[in-house]
């Protein structure tokens, strides 16, 4: 079966192709848009601190055990637990992955596209003529509620993904990463000394970097805990994915340091970027999800080479973004092509028409259908809600259940020691009781908290 798929499949052309790619994936909206507002709404330094132990004692047990099964198997995540437990209810794991790929797509190609949208704003200047933050909020927000605009951009994004995802594994998310996951760091790194030489970004840098527990709660921990797995791109079966078009050489240890120091590297970074300029700009770090959005022009148009700032910028969003949506594209097209035997082209063609299709009432919820609400929520906040709050920590869980308890964390030991590439002690216990009892009661806690009134 292996061998039967690998036309249709495809594989990683090298190893640092494989870890740009995974990287691509992790690395995204989450970081680059959500890790510095939610970093300003919740205290600073403190948050800071306790999302960085979530990404070591969850998330990356969770990324080793996706990346395990994936290679593994072969297989996208419907595949990957339906071999190793044929016939079992864990194939539900698999397929609420897809699910979530599929809804997650859904609306992260809307704001997706509001990234191309000001890439484009920003170059011909339209979204640097303001002075106050609030005005261009207003603009902004005038922006999102355009139907025509906003459709227009969504299509270009989901457009984007779908050429890449067309071309396959080494020919396209691949090459694609290769150039642009590189790109985004160097951007990030100007961007960084810009706001640094910036007069008042130190007070930025301390609000970033000094600990004030006093501002830490349990419900902050929760948030904490949520965004290291959205980051991660974990809990719906990418990563699984991504790991199935490795080869049994590689060390898959050593991939998922690579991959977690990476994406955590650049979200920290992007905070280096942000709150510098924040706090020289005067503004306030707790300004929401439109921070990016409606503050950041503002801080570009009264900066020294403020448009070149501003076009470099929203690319580097677009980029991060475009680099999720492949995987999020990917994991859905690969259970297309696996399961029910598609050729590469009518699986990316039709899911990716499927998923724009079904993102348009996310598009309008800004608009057109902002008032069509249930239960206070518009139909954006529905499929957000449901993907990430509910899929994602019951996915993670229940595939920290499977390898630790079910297929058991000694068949992984040996797929992961595969070609001589040893698990060393004591990071082979360490995987194995985080796995088993940490990961699963951590993130059934999340997961509890979300669902409890
Ligand atoms: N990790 C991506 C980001 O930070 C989002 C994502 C989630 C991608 C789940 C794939 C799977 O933007």
């Amino acid at each position: 079966m292996k061998t039967e798929n690998n036309n249709q499949r495809g594989f990683w052309g090298s190893r640092l192709g494989f870890i740009l790619a995974a990287s691509g994936s992790a690395i995204g909206l989450g970081n680059v848009w959500k890790f510095p507002y939610i970093v300003g709404e919740n205290g600073g330094g403190a948050f800071v601190l306790i999302y960085l132990v979530c990404i070591f004692i969850i998330g990356t047990p969770i990324m080793l055990a996706e990346f395990t099964l994936g290679r593994k198997t072969n297989l996208n995540p419907v595949g990957a637990f339906a071999s190793l437990k044929p016939k079992s209810s864990f194939i539900g794991i698999g397929y609420m992955g897809v699910l979530a790929g599929f809804l997650i797509l859904s609306f992260y190609g809307v704001v997706g596209g509001w990234t191309i949208a000001y890439v484009v704003k920003s170059v011909t200047g339209s979204v640097l003529s303001f002075t106050s933050p609030k005005e261009a909020g207003a603009f902004f927000g005038n922006f999102i509620s355009n139907t025509g605009e906003t459709l227009f951009y969504h299509a270009l994004f989901m457009g984007v993904c779908i050429a890449i995802v067309l071309r396959g594994i080494h020919g396209g998310i691949e090459k694609a990463c290769n150039i642009l996951m590189p790109t985004l760091v160097l951007f990030l790194f100007l961007l960084m000394i810009r706001s640094l030489t910036l007069d008042g970004a130190m007070e930025g840098v301390a609000f970033y970097l000094y600990p004030d527990f006093s501002k830490i709660n349990g419900n902050t921990v929760l948030i904490a805990l949520g965004q290291a797995f959205f980051s991660l791109s974990l809990g719906m079966g990418c990563m699984i994915t991504y790991g199935s078009y490795l080869s049994d050489k590689e060390n898959l240890t050593s991939s998922t340091f690579y991959v977690v120091i990476f994406d955590t590297m650049i979200a920290l970074l992007v905070g280096m970027v942000i709150f510098p300029a924040v706090f020289a700009m005067g503004l306030e770090p707790a300004e929401g999800p439109s921070l990016v959005f409606s503050v950041l022009p503002t801080v570009f148009t009264s900066m020294p080479m403020g448009h070149v700032v501003a076009v470099i910028f929203f690319t580097l969003l677009a980029i991060a973004a475009i680099t999720s949506g492949i995987s999020l594209l990917e994991v859905v097209v690969a259970y297309f092509i696996d399961q029910l035997g598609w050729q590469r082209k009518k699986a990316v063609l039709i899911v990716g028409l499927a998923i724009f299709i079904f993102g348009v009432p996310s598009g309008l919820s800004f608009g057109a259908m902002a008032d069509i609400k249930l239960a206070g929520m518009t139909f954006f906040d529905h499929v957000d809600n449901i993907a990430s709050n509910y899929l994602l920590p019951l996915g993670g869980m229940l595939t920290a259940v499977f390898v630790g308890w079910v297929w058991g964390t000694k068949n992984a030991h040996e797929e992961i020691e595969k070609h001589k590439n040893i698990f060393k002690f004591p990071w082979a216990q360490c995987w194995e009781f985080l796995i088993r009892y940490i990961t699963p009661v951590a993130v059934g806690i999340v997961f509890l908290a979300k669902i409890l009134p």
